[in-house]
């Protein structure tokens, strides 16, 4: 596994690669190099395949030490100031920005009703987990995220330390190692497609390995340039496949940015 050794760490010595989980870059790598054995094609390959996967949702690098310090200083403010450096943050991840405009209704619609929510598990989290004050949960929750950046996954534990959420964040590929904890709701926000372009099984996996009472599931409803015809049909058919021979009950709702289904798991 020389190549694979060497593969490895050439794509982790890119600085956008570093933080990525070496689990990741190296199962990722692993399929790239058998399908192509010629070491630097097989690097390039693996460098896109983690750009979609991840990257691309990290336009520029982040500083999550004044990010961190930024939010400090918005609680002394007061609750207003708190809330908008927690926009202010959740604005550096492209997907996590995408759901801004409607974070006021979004969890108070799709999560309205629901018994006590006492466990929550965020898989492939982006910087959704500094949505908590937007999401009607017990108050003392559990929070569980996980992503595959180091550095993000630190700076999320920090941040809930800082607003005493009790929770932990972890690096964490959840395709190849879903969670298996029992919680009272997940939340796999247009996480489903981008797991489905690692590999074909991630999905039923997950589906299969979850073991939540209700599972909160989005999709984009949007793209950068507007909303292509078609995208939500293409999710929603997408979901329907996902959630065959599965005995949940499922409630819909479509936002301007996102397609969310409220699954009740019986
Ligand atoms: C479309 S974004 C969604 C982010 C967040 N759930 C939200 O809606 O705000 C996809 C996220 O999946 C993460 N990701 C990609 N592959 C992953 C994997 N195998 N395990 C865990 N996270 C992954 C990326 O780093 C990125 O943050």
């Amino acid at each position: 596994m020389a190549d694979l050794d060497e593969l490895v760490t050439a794509v982790r010595a890119a600085s956008k690669y570093q933080q990525i989980s070496p689990d990741l870059v190296r199962r990722v790598g692993a399929e790239e190099l058998a399908k192509r054995p010629r070491l630097k094609e097989a690097v390039k390959a693996t460098k896109n395949k983690l750009h979609q996967i991840g990257g691309a949702y990290l336009t520029a690098s982040i500083d999550y030490k004044a990010a961190l310090a930024r939010i400090e200083e918005g609680q002394r403010r007061g609750a207003q100031a708190y809330r908008q450096a927690l926009l202010d943050i959740m604005r550096l991840h492209a997907s996590t920005r995408e759901r801004l405009d409607i974070l006021d209704t979004f969890y108070a619609t799709t999560l309205a009703g629901l018994p006590p929510i006492h466990s929550v598990l965020d898989a492939a989290c982006g910087l959704n987990p500094l949505a908590r004050p937007w999401m009607p949960l017990d108050e003392d929750a559990e929070y569980r995220a996980y992503d595959i950046y180091g550095d993000m996954m630190a700076f999320l534990n920090d941040y809930f330390a800082l607003a005493g959420v009790p929770g932990r964040a972890e690096v964490r590929d959840v395709a190849a190692a879903p969670p298996a904890e029992p919680v009272d709701l997940a939340l796999l926000l247009k996480t489903l497609p981008v797991l489905a372009q690692i590999d074909k099984t991630a999905v039923p996996r997950l589906l299969d390995t979850l073991q939540a009472r209700f599972l909160l599931i989005s999709f984009p409803a949007q793209s950068l340039g507007g909303r292509p015809k078609g995208m939500v049909a293409n999710y929603e058919a997408q979901f329907a496949a996902w959630a065959e021979g599965r005995n949940w009950q499922i409630k819909r709702f479509e936002f301007a940015s996102e397609l969310a289904f409220l699954v009740k798991n019986d």
